[in-house]
């Protein structure tokens, strides 16, 4: 019988990332529309670990807003200068003191395809009394990495890339960056890392060689590139989102989605589909979007914040803003955009129109060229549309403005007052006719004259 073991997860948020070349700190970038810190958090909050602790650089509040928001019971710690990543799991030092895991997990921020399961293995040997773990990999480009040295399967140190050998860099097996530390020596191990090394900075790494010479083991376990993939820059950013969408899109077929042409599908972290639902060649799905049994998406539609229900139908050329609702059988057709509105069962806006802030009742139907006017220059308002309703095309709903149910708006009506249930409402110029006008006018045309309008 196995007794379970406690495990404490550090995870190392601070510092710039000055090679992303931009302002927002490196962990709060994107992959598959969620933070890098949300993955590696979620990955955390899967593992079975009972404690968490994030370390972040000074002022940085977004970051620790992001972290709380994935996983609310952390404890935070500020590192005030980034003195490397010993000295950062050294700033969470209390946390370890204070609960005293067996186990300690450390991961990077910028790691966020790491899956709960790639944890457990690697903290496996710490139950059988290793003292250290890491993750090994072959990258393709290993330019960067801390190397691994082992001999005789027995991991003897790591080598960070700015002071390893030149032998020392032909080594294809390199560090993941994800540590696991058994947690009676961590604190003994990590005090004794100096920063006696090219760039003055207390490196986590080499924890390896210390607890070697303390009589301690050290153990690699190897994993696939794609689970310890780091980013420092915008190219492994790139790189990274290309592994997350693979990822995703093979989860999505694996769970019965039809996929056309899945390369060309770009799927958010908490994409979440129904069964038979198919979505045609170059769709976009940003964060919170939910589809439902048998819906269709087609082709160019961009979709975020938004529910499809059961066998609606979206685009092609759709885009769904967040607020989006459609019931069942509801249709969004080419060149609509909805946002903030729901579109009952059976509803229909199948061109060109703007619905936003709006209800659209039940089989009610939305002519081409209709737009809601939501927006008056200072406040947004709302169109409520009955169920039933016919809206001709090239209409304009000044909101506040309710159409009731079964009412019937003329097409190019310009809407500013209430439309009762039932009623027909025309708000348009009269058509006015000119006999014989016609001729006239072109002879006008013809000999050049400059007033040819009739
Ligand atoms: C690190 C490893 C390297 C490994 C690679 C894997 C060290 C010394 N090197 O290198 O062996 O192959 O990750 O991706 O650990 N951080 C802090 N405070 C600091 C320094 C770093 O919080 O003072 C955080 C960063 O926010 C980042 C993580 O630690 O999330 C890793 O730091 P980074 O500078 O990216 O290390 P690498 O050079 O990539
Ligand atoms: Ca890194």
């Amino acid at each position: 019988m196995t007794t379970a073991r406690t495990c404490l997860a550090i995870v190392l948020a601070a510092g710039e990332g000055t090679r992303m070349r931009s302002t927002k700190p490196k962990v709060l970038h994107t992959v598959a529309g969620r933070s890098l810190l949300a993955h590696v958090l979620a990955a955390v909050a899967e593992a079975d670990v009972s404690a968490a602790a994030i370390v972040v650089g000074p002022g940085q509040e977004a970051v620790v807003a992001e972290a709380r928001r994935v996983l609310p019971g952390a404890a935070f710690f500020v590192q005030h200068q980034r003195r490397g990543t010993a000295d950062a799991v050294l700033a969470a030092r209390a946390a370890i003191e204070r609960w005293r895991p067996d186990d300690i997990l450390i991961l990077y921020g910028d790691t966020p395809l790491i899956r709960a399961a790639t944890l457990s293995r690697l903290r496996a040997p710490l139950a059988a009394g290793t003292a250290v773990a890491v993750l090994g990999f072959r990258p393709a480009a290993p330019d960067g990495y801390g190397r691994l040295i082992v001999a005789d399967d027995r991991l003897l140190a790591i080598r960070e890339e700015a002071e390893a050998s030149p032998s020392e860099r032909t080594i294809g097996l390199c560090n993941g960056g994800i540590m696991a530390l058994a947690g009676r020596h961590a604190l003994a191990i990590l005090e004794r890392i100096g920063n006696q090394n090219r760039k003055r900075e207390f490196y986590l790494t080499d924890a390896v060689e210390i607890a070697r010479g303390m009589k301690l083991e050290a153990a690699a376990i190897e994993v696939e590139e794609d689970d310890v993939r780091g980013i420092n820059t915008k190219t492994q950013l790139a790189e990274t989102e290309a592994v997350a969408q693979r990822r995703l899109r093979q989860a999505a077929l694996d769970q019965g989605v039809t996929l056309i042409a899945p390369e060309t599908v770009f799927l958010c972290a908490d994409t979440a589909f129904g069964k038979d639902v198919v979505v045609e060649p170059y769709v976009v799905f940003g964060e919170k979007v939910t589809v439902e049994d048998g819906a269709v998406i087609r082709s160019f539609s961009h979709l975020a914040g938004a529910h499809v229900g059961k066998g609606a139908s979206v685009g092609p050329f759709a885009r769904l803003r967040p607020g989006t609702r459609l019931g069942e059988g509801a249709r969004v057709g080419n060149f609509v955009e909805v946002k903030e509105a729901s579109l009952e069962a059976g509803a229909k806006a199948n061109h060109l129109s703007y619905i936003g802030d709006a209800v659209v009742g039940a089989q009610a139907n939305i002519g081409a060229g209709t737009i809601t006017c939501n927006y008056d220059g200072s406040d947004k308002h709302r169109t409520e549309i009955g169920e039933k309703a016919f809206i001709g095309s090239n209409s304009a709903l000044v909101a506040p403005v309710r159409i009731g149910a079964g009412a019937y708006i003329g097409s190019g009506s310009v809407i500013t007052d209430n439309v009762p249930a039932g009623a027909l409402a025309l708000a348009r110029g009269r058509q006015v006719i000119k006999e014989d006008a016609a001729a006239r006018l072109r002879s006008l045309k013809a000999l050049g004259k400059r007033k040819t309008h009739p």
